[in-house]
């Protein structure tokens, strides 16, 4: 993995807009929309999944008017550039006993599917009242484990992205769209 060095070799991995800002602020909107039908003013939690989660919640539980609560919780499943470790830890739990939620997983990206096939399967441990995954993006085609997240905003190819709270290296998060990844 390259270290990023100058602005000019930033600028240079940015290879082309997936997902525009305004298609993502209009899919939040509809996703908000049915969320907020699912709940029939029944409260939430939102659970985010840290780091690359983190924008997405900010916008999603904006666009939602059923009561909400946000909690957040680390999963590591990537150490190094763009290659999956397959190896899922929790680095920060949730710090509140969730049987009596309406629990929603919030996370970027599914992509193999492992960290989300885990936390699922320890929350679920945890008997909240139920449990449902909305996922900014999809990757099918990346898939290991079996796993489908109850909503889906965008499916992508298998391309490695960033932007709008994913990183390469920790780079590119701030991005207000998803864009692919130039590998050099
Ligand atoms: P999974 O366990 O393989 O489904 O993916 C887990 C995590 O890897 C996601 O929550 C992301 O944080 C990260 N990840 C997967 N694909 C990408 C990508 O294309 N760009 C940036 N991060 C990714
Ligand atoms: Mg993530």
């Amino acid at each position: 993995m390259k270290k990023i060095n100058s602005i000019d070799d930033y600028t240079k991995r940015i290879k082309r807009v997936l997902v525009t800002e305004e298609e993502i602020k209009q899919a939040i909107a509809k996703a908000g929309k049915e969320i907020d039908a699912m709940y029939d003013g029944r409260p939430i939690l939102l659970v985010s999944i840290l780091k690359g989660a983190f924008v997405f919640l900010a916008d999603i539980c904006r666009a939602v008017s059923v009561p909400c609560e946000v909690a957040f919780m680390c999963a590591k499943s990537y150490y190094d550039g763009t290659v999956s470790s397959g190896n899922v830890k929790i680095t920060m739990d949730l710090n509140q006993d969730i049987t009596n939620y309406h629990v929603v997983i919030v996370e970027d990206i599914v992509d193999t599917g492992r960290t989300l096939k885990d936390i699922v399967a320890l929350l679920k441990t945890r008997n909240p009242l139920s449990l449902k995954v909305v996922t900014l993006l999809d990757k099918p085609s990346r898939r290991v484990v079996d796993f489908h997240a109850d909503m889906a905003l965008f499916t992508i190819p298998d391309h490695f992205v960033i932007g709008y709270g994913l990183d390469y290296n920790e780079y590119f998060r701030n991005l207000p769209y998803i864009a692919e990844y130039c590998e050099e």
